[in-house]
């Protein structure tokens, strides 16, 4: 992509989010190249194999879903959706798997190879890795009882990955609302895209992650903090589990954010989200309707969708998502 488009493409996703009329042409025809009915003709039972393979995937192991999520956000944070967290480490490429956020942490690559296989039998050369990232993060929100959304495609996969930029752009768990705020700016800076997006209602965190928040923070409830020490000492354990959400560990709902409202988040970041600031009245508002959080996430996720695709003739379809062709 040229330094140009580049630009454009960037000051697309700031209007987008300052809702300014003036560029909205421009925008369109940028955003037009993603559409959820992108393979209607060429892979038609695209969505389905997914759906499918994500049902048989979740009913193996109930966490999968969330750490596809994941995967999706991770893929999308580092130089936008175009697939290439997927791509292993070679001695000629340092992939962002073993990223500091990634390393021993992230995972579901043997379920994304298992929908690629399936999407090549049945159409071959056709759909993207980066699409299937996008389609199976829906469809394991969906599973866990959480909100739907069209899913926009026609993403392609890149060639390259980048470890280093995967260290600076996926936020960590330390990071306080300014921070955070700052990390989604390429999503949006308004406030509910990074409030709805952080919502950790499923899924869990290794001990390395929280240790910091039960041992050091204060705006934590102190028998929680306590229950969390007996299984993630001071030192050790470091990859001992614990729910983002202790409540509804399997279920896409909004216990998340009751959870802060009674100082029981899990990260440091999540407590953030309501911690005495801003954020505090939209972290009560989602806690209290799940409606409003259901729309607002799902448009969010729409959103970190639509990061920098690699559209057109830039990139490639992936036959194997681990390696470029
Ligand atoms: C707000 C900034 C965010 C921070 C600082 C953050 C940080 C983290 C950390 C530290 C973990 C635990 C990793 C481990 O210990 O192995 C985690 C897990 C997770 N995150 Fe986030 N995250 C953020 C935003 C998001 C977003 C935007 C999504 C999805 C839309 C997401 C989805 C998940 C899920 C589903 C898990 C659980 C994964 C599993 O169980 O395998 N996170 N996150
Ligand atoms: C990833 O983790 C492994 C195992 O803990 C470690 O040996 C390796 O050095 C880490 N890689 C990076 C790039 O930090
Ligand atoms: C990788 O990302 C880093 C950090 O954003 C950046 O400085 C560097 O230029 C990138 N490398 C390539 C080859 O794009
Ligand atoms: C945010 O965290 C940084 C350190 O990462 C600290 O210097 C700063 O004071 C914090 N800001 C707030 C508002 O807590
Ligand atoms: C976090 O935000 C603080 C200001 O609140 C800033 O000083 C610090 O550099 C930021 N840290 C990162 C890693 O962005
Ligand atoms: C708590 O803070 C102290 C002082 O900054 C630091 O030395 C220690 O490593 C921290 N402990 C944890 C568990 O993060």
């Amino acid at each position: 992509m040229s330094a140009r488009s580049k630009k454009i493409n960037n000051m697309a996703y700031g209007k987008l989010c300052l809702l300014l009329l003036i560029l909205s042409g421009l925008s369109l025809t940028i955003h037009a190249k993603l559409s959820s009915n992108f393979y209607s003709s060429t892979c038609p039972n695209a969505l389905t194999i997914v759906k499918q393979e994500i049902a048989k995937a979740i009913k193996i192991e109930a966490r999968i879903g969330a750490s596809l999520l994941r995967l999706h956000f991770h893929g999308c944070f580092v130089n936008g959706c175009d697939g290439s967290l997927l791509l292993d480490d070679t001695s000629t490429l340092l992939g962002e798997k073993t990223a500091n956020a990634n390393n021993n942490s992230v995972r579901g690559f043997e379920v994304v190879d298992n929908i690629k296989a399936n999407l090549e039998k049945a159409c071959p050369g056709v759909v993207s890795c980066a699409d299937i990232l996008a389609i199976a993060a829906r469809d394991a929100v969906v599973y866990y009882g959480g909100p739907f959304w069209k899913v926009k495609l026609g993403r392609r996969d890149s060639l390259t990955a980048n470890r280093s930029a995967a260290n600076v752009f996926i936020p960590q768990p330390s990071f306080n609302l300014s921070n955070l705020t700052s990390s989604f700016a390429t999503v949006c800076y308004k406030l509910y895209v990074v409030l709805g997006l952080c919502g950790h209602t499923v899924g869990f965190a290794r001990c390395t992650s929280f240790r910091p928040h039960i041992y050091n923070d204060t705006n934590i409830d102190s028998a929680f903090a306590k229950s969390l020490q007996n299984t993630c000492p001071r030192s050790g354990n470091d990859n001992v589990l614990q729910p983002l959400d202790y409540q509804t560990r399997f279920r896409f709902d909004d216990k998340y954010y009751q959870n802060l409202l009674v100082k029981k988040g899990l990260l440091h970041s999540d407590q953030q989200l309501y911690n005495g600031n801003k954020a505090d009245s939209l972290a009560k508002k989602y806690a209290m309707k799940q409606g409003d959080f259901f729309k607002d996430f799902a448009k969010s996720m729409i959103r970190m969708g639509n990061i920098k695709p690699l559209t057109g003739n830039n990139g490639q379809i992936r036959t194997n998502c681990r390696k470029p062709n």
